[in-house]
């Protein structure tokens, strides 16, 4: 192996939390094995890590629901990548994945992905690719909302570099919102255990991307409009999340958050490796759609 693939093949997926905001569904159900559309929630942050090349991925859930993904996922070989699990005991802040994966990451760069967040758009693997292979500092995404003060909000200068990232401002300075994609050079873990509790009590990923920018070392890449991003972390998201995916992979016959698809595109698994996979999805509309990449190809 390179090194640039030693430096770049880590990969982390938040999906523990409280998801407060679905309740009732979720006092039974964890939030990230709920449906989008057709597949599991965890599938898009899954893929999207895959999509950047990244092959290590440690998925942080809380103890009573890891057996669930463990069940679902096993260890990432149907998708040639490979999965470790670790606990969160409690929901104490996103940028604590890094001390929880401290001795896991090592010396590597690491990115984090929300486990219920979806992006999408058909030139994001190039974007991915870019910000996985950065040996130096850390690259978020930006997506203009309507509703910027539910985010972390990043404002810009008039040249267009990022001056400040504030979480959840009461008057946001732009519409700009940071995405829940994070790549990190191999100092996060370092830089994470700077991080203080906030006002709410939890480690705040706006305060190391803060720190990041400080040392100007943070490139934010903004998203134009040919890009989907979308949190599913309420009713109304988890809807419209489902809807688009159904738009896009009914219309245009584009597969959305498929790890199996992935896989294969990226070389991970091979044609006998998919067809496996699509035996076991045989009945749906997803694995009719899954043999077609062995036709097209
Ligand atoms: P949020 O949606 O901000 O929080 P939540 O899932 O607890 O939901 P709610 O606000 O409705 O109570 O979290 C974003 C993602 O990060 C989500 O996938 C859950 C995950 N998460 C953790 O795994 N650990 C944490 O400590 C936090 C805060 C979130």
């Amino acid at each position: 192996m390179s090194k640039d693939n030693i430096e770049t093949s880590k990969g982390i997926i938040l999906a523990g939390g409280s998801g407060t905001r679905l309740n009732p569904i979720t006092f039974a159900s964890c939030k990230q094995l709920l449906p989008v559309y057709d597949k599991p929630m965890i599938y898009y942050p899954i893929s999207t890590l895959m999509l950047a090349g990244i092959r290590e991925i440690m998925i942080i859930t809380t103890p009573h629901d890891m057996e669930q993904f463990q069940r679902l996922l096993g260890d990432g070989s149907q998708f040639g990548v490979h999965f470790e699990y670790r606990q969160q005991p409690s929901p104490d802040g996103l940028a604590q994945a890094f001390l929880i994966a401290e001795d896991w990451i090592d010396d590597s760069s690491c990115a984090l992905a929300l486990g219920d967040n979806l992006i999408f758009s058909d030139q994001l693997g190039g974007l991915l690719r870019k910000a996985a292979k950065q040996h130096e500092g850390a690259t978020v995404f930006a997506y203009q909302v309507r509703d910027p003060e539910r985010y972390g909000v990043v404002s810009f200068n008039d040249s267009g570099r990022a001056l400040e990232i504030v979480e959840k401002p009461q008057d946001p300075k732009s519409n700009w919102a940071v995405t829940g994609l994070y790549f990190y050079d191999k100092n996060v873990t370092k830089l994470a255990k700077k991080v203080k509790p906030s006002a709410r009590g939890e480690l705040e990923i706006t305060d190391l991307n803060q720190m990041y920018l400080d040392s100007e070392l943070l490139h934010v890449e903004r998203l134009g409009a040919g890009c989907a991003w979308l949190d599913a972390g309420t009713p109304d998201s988890l809807m419209q999340a489902g809807n688009f995916v159904q738009t896009i992979q009914s219309r245009q016959g584009m597969l959305v958050g498929s790890p199996e698809e992935v896989a294969f595109r990226m070389g991970y698994i091979n044609e006998t490796q998919l067809l496996k996979q699509v035996n076991k999805v045989k009945k749906t509309e997803l694995g009719r759609m899954l043999s077609s990449l062995v036709k097209h190809q």
